[in-house]
């Protein structure tokens, strides 16, 4: 019994092997590696400053990312997941066998229920996940394979930039390019024009765009998704600081800032700050950089912008992106859009 079983694992894990192939964009190419914190500099030497969002996603961050997600107060996970449970045939019915590229993979918690749904149609599964957390990356591709005999998986680890720009071709029908959770709410109005654009030119004609975000809603029900109760979301904004003293030898003392987050009801976003609790000077040596703060001078760390359907269909149309079906769910809380690109 206990060899038959061994043997099984043995071949199981072979199999795993065969039907897994991870890419570091992140440490493939020199140019990356040499620009790779330019931006640091730059969020930290302008006013007010800021940082990009994505350095939340080392290791660690992902995982209180995964935290967050199963908070009370955090409803977008939940509220995502209930759309794709009740809609996730419909959009295989739509596509037909399709290749799934996901931005922003993570866990890839909720890119089961899409798996599913394809595998119920009996169409072959292949998956490429994009994250810049290589150790999240690879642990939930080794999971999925695991629970997906059939499933092939082609991860990238990278930036959604680098990732896009280098797709290897498909030889299934079509391909859907998933970007789901409401992270385009990260990017400004221009990066997300920018964003759009390079979908484009990932896509070919016909194929398809899965976006899920986040609609406007009260101040309300906003603020204590970003102001947990447990303190989650402070320790993943604190965590920020972890990570680039780690990337770039910096010496940032995470006891001397403090998580902010608010609604801005203007501009329709969550603002995430860290704020420094007294006058400090950090230094990051990789990067060759000194930052002064002043006390109570903020570090803007993340925008989470919020939604209108009308507003971001149109744009979509615009960019040549047509939104085909919108689903979301009984509050309107969630908008899941799948696109198709035009010709
Ligand atoms: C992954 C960008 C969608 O904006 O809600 C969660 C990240 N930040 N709590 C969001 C986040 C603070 C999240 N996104």
């Amino acid at each position: 019994m206990s060899i038959s079983k061994a043997v099984s694992n043995t071949s199981t894990q072979n199999s795993i092997e065969k039907r897994l192939q991870i890419k570091r964009l992140v440490e493939a190419t020199k140019i990356v590696t040499s620009t790779a914190g330019r931006d640091v500099v730059k969020g930290l030497t302008q006013n007010p400053k800021s940082l990009p969002a994505y350095y939340f996603y080392d290791d660690r961050g992902s995982e209180l990312f995964e935290e967050i997600c199963e908070l009370p107060e955090y409803y977008l996970t939940r509220t995502e997941r209930i759309i794709l449970q009740q809609y996730a045939s419909e959009i295989a019915e739509i596509t037909g066998s399709c290749e799934l590229v996901e931005l922003g993979s993570g866990s890839s918690t909720k890119t089961r229920i899409l798996l599913d749904a394809y595998q119920q149609l009996g169409y072959p599964l292949r998956y490429l996940p994009i994250d810049v957390s290589a150790g999240m990356l690879e642990n939930s591709a080794r999971q999925l394979l695991a629970d997906y005999p059939a499933l092939q998986v082609y991860a990238l680890a990278g930036t959604y930039e680098m990732a896009l720009a280098q797709l290897p071709t498909t030889d299934l029908p079509t391909r859907m390019i998933g970007f789901i959770g409401s992270s385009l709410g990260n990017l400004n109005a221009q990066e997300c024009d920018v964003f759009f654009s390079q979908i484009t030119s990932a896509l070919q004609v016909g194929e398809y765009f899965l976006l899920g975000i986040d609609l406007h809603k009260s101040k309300e029900i906003l603020e204590p998704a970003y102001n947990d109760s447990q303190g989650v979301t402070a320790a993943f904004n604190i965590n920020m600081l972890e990570h680039l003293n780690r990337r770039f030898e910096g010496n940032f003392d995470r006891t001397q800032f403090e998580h902010w987050s608010f609604y801005n009801e203007v501009e329709h976003q969550i603002e995430m700050h860290l704020r420094s609790v007294r006058s400090q000077t950090v230094q990051l040596k990789a990067l060759n950089l000194t930052v002064n703060f002043d006390q109570g001078e903020t570090i803007l760390t993340e925008i989470s912008r919020k939604f209108d359907l009308d507003t971001i269909q149109q744009q979509l149309q615009t960019k040549g992106l047509v939104p085909i079906h919108t689903w979301t769910d009984s509050n309107q809380w969630f908008g899941l859009l799948l696109c198709q690109m035009q010709a």
